[in-house]
C-alpha cells in the first residue's frame, strides 16, 4: 500500500491535534502519582453530584439507542435560554459542533476567518473541511483584532470564528466591538461565537450572543457553549449551539444521528436544572485564585495575560529556558500546556486554575525552578 497514493492531498504531512497530556501517560513514562494536570482547562470542583447521579440512572437503559433528536435536552436548552426549540443543537462537545458547522457551510475554497494565537481546531477542522484558513494578528494585550479580522474578508468568506474568551490567552472581545464587525460584513458569513468558557466571565463588557442574534435578526450568529469547563463534563463530551433555524436545519443534516449519546444528555439536562450552585461556586473558586495566582506571578517576575477564563497565559522570563521548565514540572507532577504550537515562543505556557492546594503546589515548584537559573540548568543536561 501507497498511503501517499491513497491520502487526499490537502492532508499530506498534516499532524493529528495533540491534546494536553493525560495523566495515565504521565503515571505510565514517570512512575510517578499524585499528578495535577493543569493542561486541558478542566474544572477542579469536578463534576455536580446531580449530573452523577442522572449518568446512573441511565445505565439499564444505555443498550438502547440515544434519542437521536435529543428532544428533551433540546427542551430544557430552550427554556434555560428563552429560545425556540428549533434554534437549539447539541453535539458530542462544542468541538464537534465547529465541525459539522464547517462541513455544513464551507464549499472547497472558501474561507474561514479568526486570530493568531487561538484556539488550534479552528485551523485543522477548515482544512479538513476543504477550506482556507485566516489568521488575524492579535492586538498588544493579546486580544482578537476584529478590525483586522474585517480587514481580511473577501468574497469567499464564509465563516468568522471568534473564541470569547479566547483559548490560550483567556482575553475577551466587547460587545462593541463585535457589533462593529457585524456591521461591516455582509449578512452571508456567519459568525460563531465560541463560548466554552462564558460560565466564568466576570467582564461587565462580554457580549451577550442572544442579544446579538435579537439585534441582528439577518445575520448568522452563532453560539456555542460546552458543558466540558464550567460544568465539569470534559469526559462525557457534551456541548450544544443556538443559531436561526435556518442554519439549525443544515446542521441537522450533516451531523450523525445519534451524535450525543443518552449519558449526555442526561447529564447536560441535569446541569442545567439543578447545578446553578455548583457553577457559581466554581466561577467563585477560579476568580479567588485567580488573585492568588496574578499576586504569586507578579512576586516570581512572570509575566501574564488578565483572564477572563480558567487558565491564564503565562510568559517566563528569557533568562530561564521553558522547556526545561514544563519538563521538570512534569517530574514534579504537574502537567501544564507549553505554547509552541500555538504561535508562541517556548516560554509561554497556559495554566488551568485548580483547586487552592493545586495552585499553591504549582507556585512552590515553579518559585523553585526560576529561583535557580533554569538555562544553565538546561544547558548542563
Ligand atoms: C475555545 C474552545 N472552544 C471549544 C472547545 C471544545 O470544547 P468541548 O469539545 O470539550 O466542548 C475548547 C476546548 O478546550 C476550547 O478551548
Amino acid at each position: 500500500m501507497d498511503i501517499q497514493k491513497i491520502v487526499r492531498r490537502d492532508l499530506k504531512g498534516a499532524a493529528a491535534y495533540v491534546p494536553g497530556k493525560p495523566i495515565e501517560e504521565l503515571e505510565r513514562e514517570l512512575g510517578i502519582s499524585n499528578i495535577d494536570k493543569l493542561a486541558s482547562n478542566e474544572n477542579p470542583c469536578g463534576t455536580p453530584e446531580t449530573a452523577k447521579k442522572a449518568i446512573m440512572e441511565c445505565l439499564d437503559k444505555i443498550y438502547l439507542y440515544p434519542d437521536g433528536e435529543s428532544y428533551s435536552f433540546k427542551s430544557v436548552i430552550a427554556e434555560f435560554h428563552k429560545v425556540r426549540y428549533e434554534n437549539v443543537f447539541t453535539g458530542n462537545g462544542s468541538d464537534e459542533l465547529l465541525q459539522i458547522i464547517m462541513h455544513a457551510f464551507l464549499e472547497p475554497g472558501d474561507n474561514v476567518i479568526s486570530s493568531q494565537h487561538s484556539f488550534l481546531r479552528y485551523g485543522q477542522m477548515t482544512r479538513i473541511a476543504h477550506g482556507e484558513y485566516r489568521q488575524a494578528p492579535m492586538t498588544e494585550d493579546m486580544r482578537y483584532d476584529l478590525q483586522a479580522i474585517a480587514g481580511l474578508v473577501d468574497k469567499r468568506t464564509k465563516i468568522i470564528v471568534i473564541a470569547n474568551p479566547n483559548n490560550p490567552t483567556g482575553t475577551i472581545v466587547y460587545d462593541k466591538e463585535v457589533r462593529a464587525l457585524l456591521d461591516k460584513i455582509s449578512d452571508d458569513i456567519i459568525v460563531i461565537l465560541d463560548e466554552a468558557y462564558a460560565g466564568f466571565v466576570e467582564s461587565k463588557d462580554y457580549p451577550d450572543a442572544l442579544k446579538l442574534q435579537k439585534d441582528y435578526p439577518a445575520k448568522p450568529i452563532v453560539m456555542l457553549r460546552s458543558f466540558s469547563k464550567i460544568f465539569g463534563l470534559a469526559g462525557v463530551r457534551v456541548g450544544y449551539g443556538i443559531a436561526p433555524a435556518e442554519l439549525v436545519k443544515y446542521i441537522n443534516v450533516v451531523r450523525g444521528p445519534f451524535n450525543i449519546n443518552m449519558l449526555a444528555q442526561a447529564a447536560g439536562i441535569a446541569c442545567l436544572k439543578n447545578a446553578s450552585q455548583h457553577a457559581k461556586s466554581s466561577k467563585e473558586l477560579c476568580s479567588g485564585e485567580k488573585k492568588y495566582l496574578y499576586e504569586s506571578y507578579k512576586k516570581l517576575g512572570v509575566k501574564y495575560f488578565e483572564s477572563e477564563a480558567n487558565f491564564i497565559l503565562v510568559k517566563i522570563d528569557d533568562r530561564h529556558d521553558g522547556k526545561y521548565v514544563v519538563e521538570e514540572l512534569l517530574k514534579a507532577g504537574i502537567i501544564v500546556r507549553p505554547m509552541k504550537s500555538w504561535g508562541l515562543t517556548d516560554n509561554f505556557m497556559r495554566i488551568t486554575i485548580g483547586t487552592q492546594d493545586q495552585n499553591k503546589r504549582l507556585i512552590k515548584e515553579l518559585t523553585r525552578l526560576l529561583n535557580k537559573d533554569s538555562k544553565a540548568a538546561a544547558d548542563v543536561k
